[in-house]
């Protein structure tokens, strides 16, 4: 299982082993002059002078990147394809139903994103607006970012899963002047009631102007006089062409809500030039993309994931990216090899979670479909157990395709740590080695740097291009959680093992964040929505390992005196946070709780929690600061699952 898997030799362009290491020791010891040279993976209208401009010192502190250069995104990922590729499709969509398929050429996707572009100016959207998008998996939300590209508007995608008030929350954060959104979204054979989501959010909402929608499923929804406008209506009444507007490098570029160990979701700001730079150079050098191949990131675009790999990085490429509308359980678990097999799809990226639910299902899914187009296969999300990434090697991909674990983060903006496959030797489970530009870091509790072989917190001492550049509206929060922690440098919030040959092994966050089938979840706002409900005190929330989703959510709850514990109201709590902010938010296992663990000074032990949702009560470590040891031996008694 922990055997090493040396990597086949590429084709006339791929990355080797050698030029892996003149990369790093490159982009090391001459950042500028690497970057600069790099930085030509896009086009740019005026070019650069300054290349890295960053310190992450409280006194100077600052990230900036190729400042004085102008592009445009949508440009970079549209109009300069025209010329060699304009009748080659730029998204092949692939619907909830096999065989629901439509393709969108580069001159297509041109058209329809000038001529959304169009429809937002209309609508008073200019430079620095912002925009927010809550749709479906359909070329047009990928135009619809284009579109605000384009402009100069910043997008905010809100995944399609969450509720309508997680969207308000989001609404309300940026406050975008136009919403994006269709009649209803299809998941799974299921409706999503995306518009009528979208009204009881703007019930909260007084700033928004605008609705376009689009028209998915054709279900009768109701519209409000003077807000909102059918997308199909709109887009016919405008012009076919839209000049781009030339954005300077640190324009903002899109907005994008992630969890933290706060209630309230950050709005990670990223920025133009460095971010596309990133993401179109990952893409090509992780990928190993060559012109024609086709590229499948299962993501939804409501995860950054979506952002830089189904939408960003591969059309800034030229590729032809696949835009799956479906879940890979529908209508069967075969779903995700009958559509590699009918679409061809040569290289397929996608999350842990998905391989272990699906392995369970038995090979049979699998070994029924050709899967003799796929060349490289990618998992991204969370860690890979070495039982799924071998069934992803052996079953899968037939020990021909190449597995790269990645690691990155949505504040990356793009890949960080992963294997390149013509250079690197694979050893499952680890994302192995950093990209070139990164310099990862392993420190101790006290921040003290640990060197060689060594276990601690995630750092990166140095700026890479694709880097966050704030949180929407709240500059200071930006450099508190993620600069003084260990002064002078990011902490990533991971923890992390280095083996003997430098390979890095994530082994999960070591903040209040969880991660639930590759989606991070804060403990703190699954505790805000339950003690929302009339009958709950307090709720502590922890994660425990869970067989398919990597963690679950635990939740140990006390009730109001004079409320009654019960399996019916559990349930209805359940049901609560799922409304409150979504189903992935859903607790696995909620325990009646007539009291925490607190210290004297009335701060709650996770420790002691997380052990007993894990049920290794036997090691609860030192509890002799507890204010009352009492309550953990009820918690123990009372532990479910
Ligand atoms: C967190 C970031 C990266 C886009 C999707 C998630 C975990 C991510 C890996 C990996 C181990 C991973 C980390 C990270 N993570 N990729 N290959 N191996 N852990 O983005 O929602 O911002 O979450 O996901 O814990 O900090 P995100």
């Amino acid at each position: 299982m922990t055997e090493t898997i040396h990597p086949a030799a590429g084709r006339a362009g791929s990355i080797d082993r050698a030029e892996y290491e003149r990369q790093y020791e490159a982009a090391r010891n001459d950042p500028d002059g690497y970057w600069r040279e790099q930085a030509g993976v896009i086009d740019w209208s005026r070019p650069f002078t300054v290349v890295k401009d960053t310190s992450f010192d409280q006194a100077d502190f600052r990230i900036r990147w190729f400042a004085d250069g102008q592009l445009n995104v949508s440009a970079n990922c549209l109009d300069r394809h025209l010329a060699t590729r304009g009748d080659q499709a730029a998204i092949v969509w692939e619907g909830d139903e096999p065989g629901e398929t439509r393709t969108v050429t580069y001159r297509e996707l041109h058209e329809l994103t000038c001529r959304f572009a169009n429809v937002l100016k209309a609508h008073g959207v200019a430079k620095g607006d912002r925009v927010t998008l809550y749709l479906p998996m359909v070329p047009e939300a990928a135009a619809a970012m284009l579109a605000c590209t384009r402009i100069g508007a910043i997008h905010s995608i809100v995944f399609g899963g969450f509720s309508p008030d997680s969207l308000a929350n989001r609404i309300n954060d940026c406050d975008p002047r136009l919403v994006v959104t269709a009649d209803e979204g299809c998941r799974g054979g299921k409706r999503i009631p995306l518009k009528a989501n979208v009204d009881s959010a703007l019930e909260s909402c007084p700033g928004v102007e605008s609705v376009l929608v689009l028209r998915r499923t054709g279900a009768a929804v109701p519209m409000v006089e003077g807000r909102d406008v059918w997308l199909d209506e709109e887009l016919a009444m405008v012009d076919g062409d839209c000049p781009a507007e030339p954005m300077d490098a640190e324009d903002p570029l899109f907005i994008l809500y992630t969890s933290g160990s706060t209630g309230k979701p950050k709005g990670v700001l990223h920025t133009t030039g460095g971010y596309l730079v990133w993401v179109a150079k990952t893409f090509r050098d992780v990928f190993d993309w060559r012109e024609g191949e086709l590229f499948w990131c299962t993501a939804d675009i409501g995860w950054v994931t979506g952002h830089s790999y189904v939408v960003y990085g591969p059309l800034a490429n030229g590729a032809t990216t696949v835009m799956f509308d479906g879940v890979p359980s529908h209508p069967d678990h075969g779903r995700l090899w009958e559509t590699v097999d009918r679409l061809r799809v040569n290289i397929l990226y996608t999350a842990p979670t998905a391989l272990r639910a699906l392995m369970r299902e038995g090979d049979g899914y699998v070994t029924k479909y050709d899967r003799g187009s796929l060349r490289l296969l990618g998992t991204v999300g969370e860690p890979i157990n070495p039982e799924a990434w071998d069934w992803y090697w052996r079953v899968v991909g037939d020990r021909r395709c190449p597995v790269v674990d990645t690691w990155w983060q949505t504040e990356t903006g793009g890949i960080l740590i992963s294997a390149l496959p013509h250079a690197t030797d694979l050893k499952p489970g680890s994302a192995t080695r950093p990209l070139p530009g990164v310099l990862p870091q392993l420190v101790d509790g006290e921040g003290v740097p640990l060197d060689g072989a060594a276990a601690g917190n995630l750092c990166l001492t140095d700026s890479w291009p694709g880097q966050m550049r704030t949180v929407w509206g709240d500059h200071d929060r930006f450099f508190q959680t993620y600069f003084t922690t260990y002064p002078g440098k990011y902490f990533t919030g991971d923890g992390c093992r280095r083996d003997t040959d430098g390979y890095y092994w994530i082994t999960g966050r070591v903040d209040d964040v969880i991660n639930v089938s590759g989606h991070r979840m804060g403990t703190a706002e699954v505790e805000s929505a339950l003690v929302l409900h009339p009958k709950v005190a307090e709720a502590a929330v922890v994660g425990f390992p869970h067989e398919v989703k990597g963690q679950g959510i635990y939740a140990f709850v006390t009730l109001n005196a004079g409320e009654e514990w019960s399996e019916a109201l559990a349930t209805e709590l359940k049901q609560w946070v799922r409304r409150e902010i979504g189903p992935i938010a859903t607790p696995d296992a909620l325990q009646g709780a007539p009291g925490l663990p607190k210290t004297r000074s009335g701060k709650i032990m996770r420790r002691i929690l997380r052990k007993i949702a894990e049920g290794e009560v036997g090691a609860l470590g030192d509890t002799s600061t507890l204010a009352d040891p009492a309550v953990v031996d009820a918690l123990v008694a009372g532990r479910v699952g």
